[in-house]
């Protein structure tokens, strides 16, 4: 039998952490993602190609790791090759690796026949995180779900989707500098003082009402004030402060790191957000690093398919 029609999904770039919700908070937004095409074979296991700084091999390629769950979940015979775009810089601060292994398994999804709905490819999209290091779901399961999602940490199958009311335009800026996951998690200190640890289940619980509420000044204040997490990475970014003053100089509510950088997050709800990218973008460049930003909004509906030529 030749390799079956191919089937191409989207996986969107999402924003993580926000501020006080380490490894607990996640939003999909628009803007740039990873595609991932997929191919039934006969040939058994999965195969990958992408860019050559990729690994392909399915222990490593998040996406492959993340189709090849979908394969055994299913129980389906012979193989699946996937190729793989990469619209989202690596080491960004966007969730690219996110991006891939929630395209992959959506696409293996496909390709099989659809036998699982969203939800059911949880377990498989935090597989294809841990290929890039982690097992955290706060960027795989908005980039899966779309939307604002809260998941548990300690057991990141347990997870909500939250609803926000008229989520305000965001500014996303990517200084170009490189900070791979492993290494800004690897920066964190293994224990917390205490104090820290309720101030941050506090700041945690409020941003969250604020969210609910849309509240946006609040969101903007409680995005600031990490303790666990942004304090330790700011260094990996050079132009972190002149970004973040910058950000706050044109208008923006509140900016926060994302995920582990270098990209900050600017939540925009009463100014020209073109012009906070803007200013945040310049200051990074006046700081001697390039930088690329876009206005977003939320993305409420996560990875889709883009192209299908299965009946
Ligand atoms: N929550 C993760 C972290 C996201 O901050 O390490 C990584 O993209």
């Amino acid at each position: 039998m030749p390799d079956s029609s191919p089937v191409t999904v989207f996986g969107p770039c999402t924003l993580s952490n926000l501020g006080p919700g380490y490894d607990a908070l996640g939003l999909c937004i628009t803007g740039p993602g990873d595609r991932v095409t997929a191919r039934r074979t006969d040939a058994p296991g999965v195969t990958a190609e992408g860019p050559p700084s990729l690994p392909t091999d399915a222990e490593r390629n998040t996406a492959a790791r993340a189709a090849a769950h979908v394969l055994r979940q299913a129980g389906a015979e012979g193989g699946l090759r996937l190729r793989i775009e990469k619209g989202i810089p690596m080491g960004s601060g966007v969730g690219g690796s996110a991006a891939s292994a929630v395209a992959g398994a959506v696409a293996a999804n496909e390709v099989l026949g659809r036998p699982f709905r969203k939800p059911d490819l949880v377990e498989a999209v935090l597989e294809g995180e841990r290929a890039a290091g982690g097992y955290h779901g706060d960027n795989v399961l908005p980039a899966l779900l779309g939307g604002l999602v809260l998941v548990s940490p300690s057991d990141p199958t347990a997870y909500r989707r939250l609803t926000l009311p008229a989520p305000p335009p965001l500014a996303v800026v990517l200084p170009d500098v490189e900070v791979l996951t492993r290494d800004a998690r690897a920066v964190l200190p293994a224990t917390v003082a205490h104090g820290d640890a309720s101030a941050q289940a506090a700041e945690l619980a409020f941003l969250v009402r604020a969210l609910l509420e849309g509240d946006w000044p609040a969101v903007g204040r409680h995005l600031m004030r990490d303790r666990l997490a942004e304090p330790f990475r700011a260094p990996l970014v050079p132009v972190y402060d002149a970004v973040r003053q910058a950000a706050l100089d044109a208008g923006a509510a509140g900016v926060a790191l994302s995920g582990s950088g270098p990209a900050l997050v600017a939540l925009v709800p009463d100014a020209d957000a073109e012009a906070v990218v803007e200013a945040m973008a310049a200051a990074s460049r006046a700081g001697g690093v390039e930088a690329t930003g876009w206005v977003a909004r939320v993305d409420p509906q996560g990875a889709r398919v883009v192209d299908s030529e299965l009946a």
